[in-house]
């Protein structure tokens, strides 16, 4: 600094008002170049600054910085694509009562009612028409003479015929023998034998439909019974003694007649 301020000094008495500053002397350069050199002046100024020099090679790579500040948020992204269907929820609330719906269809027949009181007695009615009535069949046949005992079951025949309206007892087999269907009611009585047994069967066809029994033991036993049938046309009634057993005279009958027709 000291420096600087001495050489402001010395500059200030070398400069003239046009800037020319005057090392040699006026007039006397020729003869002095060779022979009357004088002595070295004073060391001139410092050049102007110079021009800038070329740009210098880049320099080596720095160490990385440190990390910067978060940046600030962006912008919302568009919608992704519709993600599976989730979990069923909970039962929502109980909705509000609907409106009425259409009128159904009528429901089935019920059943009866319970049964009605009885009404009040009518008026007498007119005299009807003659009913159909059932043909007149009926016959009573009894034995006049003793069977037996007999070796094997016997049919046994009445030779006394009372009664054969229709003429459905056939007189010489004693068998009823239908000619109309119906309902018929038969009745057979038997009287044995001193001290036999009387055994019979009233049959219908080959089959053994009801018994009757005389004990032997009382004397002279008696056997009855009664059957009421449906028979239809050619079927046969009639009564069989069974083997070993007899019948006295005159006690024994066979009689019968339809009941209904049909
Ligand atoms: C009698 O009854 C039998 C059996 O039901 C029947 O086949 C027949 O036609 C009847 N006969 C008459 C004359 O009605």
């Amino acid at each position: 600094m000291k420096y600087t301020v001495v050489m402001m000094v010395v500059l200030s008495t070398y400069l003239t008002a046009d800037g020319q500053s005057y090392y040699t002397s006026k007039g006397n350069t020729n003869k002095c170049n060779e022979c009357c050199r004088g002595i070295p002046g004073v060391q001139g100024m410092p050049g102007l600054h110079g021009q800038p020099g070329t740009r210098g090679m880049d320099g080596h790579k720095g160490e990385t910085g440190s990390k910067g500040d978060k940046g600030s948020e962006g912008m919302i992204g568009a919608p992704g694509a519709t993600g599976p269907v989730g979990p069923k929820g909970e039962r929502g609330r109980k909705g509000s009562k609907g409106p009425q719906g259409p009128q159904g269809k009528p429901g089935l027949k019920g059943d009866p009612g319970t049964r009605g009181y009885a009404g009040s007695k009518g008026e007498k009615g007119e005299k009807g028409d003659q009913g159909a009535q059932p043909p007149k069949i009926a016959f009573s046949a009894s034995r006049s003479t003793k069977l037996g005992p007999v070796l094997q079951d016997t049919a046994v025949t009445f030779d006394r015929v009372h009664l054969n309206l229709g003429e459905s007892f056939d007189p010489y087999t004693s068998h009823f023998i239908c000619k109309h269907n119906g309902t018929y009611l038969f009745t057979t009585h038997i009287l044995g034998q001193n001290k036999i047994d009387a055994y019979a069967w009233m049959m219908v066809n080959k089959n053994h439909k009801l018994p009757l029994h005389g004990d032997g033991r009382a004397g002279y036993g008696t056997g009855s019974n009664t059957i009421i049938l449906e028979l239809t046309v050619d079927e046969h009634v009639w009564v069989q003694l069974s083997k070993d057993s007899a019948l006295m005279n005159d006690y024994s009958s066979f009689s019968g007649h339809i009941l209904f027709d049909e």
